[in-house]
């Protein structure tokens, strides 16, 4: 049961809870019918403290299909926030509207902070560089939906790993599946944190770091290609040299397995070039999609209106 549940990062489900939310948003894709104003008369509340376009809309789109309402802000300049109100007190009033609150806020720890003095379910919509257990959940089902199970798969992630909290949500759950390999894709500056390859080794999952993209891509079943997150550096120059480290093109394209699949949590910037759409294997607008999906599924759970 994950009714009034808070969502900060991907461990927080069962593997069988996950699961039973991807059949759910699979049944919600096949019968748009289902659960079509189950949520009428509830509330989201939307806190945006950065920027977004797919989680955020996804979100508001799940909730209004699903017969609710949002109300909140995509800009905190809009907000108390910025009169100097602390996080802890805004969550504390927002939910006193909300029946629960989808949160992303520049500050790592953020939600999990909001969760100690909400009276709603938060979900964990990006906390800084640390989590984003939301895209885990649309990365998860694509891969379902696309490779049939997240298990036994040789996985590339690839760009920044540093300060991509998509990549450390999605490598921490897949350490969960069966036969993961994971390769790790990124400039020696950007390598993939600690408290995650910890993690990994602990659960005994075999990884392998490499700066060299056309090395590896021949061995991938999946490649996660990611942004360098320019709002997380220090200084712009680091920025500069760095960002244009990977770019996949129909060249490296041609390199790689016939059946492998391209993902991407979006935005792109340059790292993927556009003449890559077109191949059938980039999915990331697939995967975009079955983002809203999976938020229906998750909205409908921790508001209680399934099992
Ligand atoms: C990602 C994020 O915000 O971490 N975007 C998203 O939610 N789809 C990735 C990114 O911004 O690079």
């Amino acid at each position: 049961m994950l009714t009034g549940r808070h969502f900060i990062e991907p461990d927080d489900f069962t593997l069988e809870e996950l699961d039973g939310l991807f059949s759910l948003a699979e049944k919600i894709e096949r019968e748009p019918e289902y659960l079509r104003d189950s949520c009428r008369g509830k509330l989201l509340g939307v806190l945006f403290f950065e920027p977004s376009t797919r989680t955020r809309l996804s979100f508001e789109a799940a909730m209004l299909r699903l017969g609710g309402t949002c109300l909140g802000f995509a800009d905190s300049a809009s907000s108390s926030a910025a009169k100097g109100e602390s996080l802890a007190d805004t969550v504390r009033t927002v939910a006193c509207y909300a029946d629960a609150i989808v949160m992303r806020n520049p500050k790592e720890g953020a939600a999990l902070l909001a969760s100690r003095y909400s009276g709603a379910p938060v979900v964990n919509a990006g906390d800084g560089g640390h989590h984003h257990p939301t895209q885990t959940l649309t990365d998860l089902l694509s891969i379902r939906r696309i490779r049939g199970a997240a298990g036994n798969l040789t996985i590339g992630f690839c760009g920044d790993l540093t300060f991509g909290r998509t990549v450390h949500s999605l490598a921490k759950a897949l350490s969960r599946y069966p036969h993961v390999e994971m390769v790790f894709i990124s400039p020696p500056e950007l390598k993939m944190p600690p408290y995650i390859t910890g993690r990994l080794a602990g659960a005994g999952v075999s990884y392998t770091e490499t700066g060299n993209l056309e090395a590896v891509i021949g061995t991938l079943d999946v490649l996660y290609m990611t942004r360098v997150q320019r709002e997380r550096f220090f200084n712009e120059e680091d920025y500069i040299r760095l960002k244009d480290s990977y770019i996949l093109n129909r060249e490296k394209m041609g390199m790689a397995k016939k059946d492998m699949t391209v993902l991407h949590p979006l935005p792109r910037v340059n790292e993927i070039a556009p003449e890559v759409d077109a191949d059938p294997r980039a999915a990331y607008f697939r995967q975009a999609k079955y983002g809203m999906y999976v938020r229906m599924a998750l909205l409908a759970s921790i508001l209680g209106v399934v099992c």
